[in-house]
């Protein structure tokens, strides 16, 4: 396990997400920490490289939190970010190019082919994560997009409801329970 690596990441992520130039402020930290423990959880499941996903979690909106004008394209934008940092660390060829791909197509409305186990593994856990941080999703409604009560339910209820159809179906499986618990305290 590449624990320098992985030690590097938890304390480069959360420096990006404290400064000012971070959009997302710190729920764009907590939620990257959830990704990474959901990562984690679920590569057991999914027969993933738990160092892959770990470092693919970690990484995978580095682009975002760096500078807002990425957002766009910020699977793209992380994944040569990614690639630069893990060349840096001498990281292997094969699991730097997988860590490449999971942060690539990370995105559920970025509909494109996950081949790997290590690309589902990531994907899943961000679309979870928003489960385990439905105060950043509130934040996000009334604080940042200044929305009144009745949109920001609607807001809240659809982010989740996208993101639990966005898992794939082992995923939808798993975390069905999950799902209706949380939607029944939002709405
Ligand atoms: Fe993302
Ligand atoms: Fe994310």
């Amino acid at each position: 396990m590449r624990t320098d690596i992985i030690h590097y990441l938890e304390e480069d992520i959360r420096k990006r997400c404290e400064k000012e130039s971070n959009f997302f402020g710190m729920g764009g930290y907590h939620h990257i920490r959830a990704v990474v423990k959901n990562a984690v959880q679920l590569a057991g499941i999914y027969g993933a490289d738990v160092e892959v996903v770990t470092i693919a979690a970690w990484l995978h909106d580095a682009a975002s939190i760096t500078d807002y004008a990425l957002y766009e394209n910020h699977h793209i934008h992380g994944a040569e970010m990614a690639g630069d940092l893990l060349k840096g660390f001498r990281y292997e060829e094969k699991k730097r190019e997988l860590v490449q791909k999971c942060i690539l197509n990370h995105r559920g409305s970025k509909v494109m082919e996950k081949q790997s186990p290590e690309e589902i593994c990531v994907a899943d856990a961000d679309s979870i994560s928003h489960f385990d941080a439905v105060p950043s999703l509130f934040y996000l409604a009334y604080v940042q997009r200044k929305l009144d009560i009745d949109d920001g339910i609607d807001f809240v209820k659809n982010k989740l409801t996208r993101s639990y159809q966005k898992l794939s179906e082992r995923g939808k499986e798993i975390y069905k329970d999950k799902y209706e618990q949380v939607i029944s305290v939002v709405v």
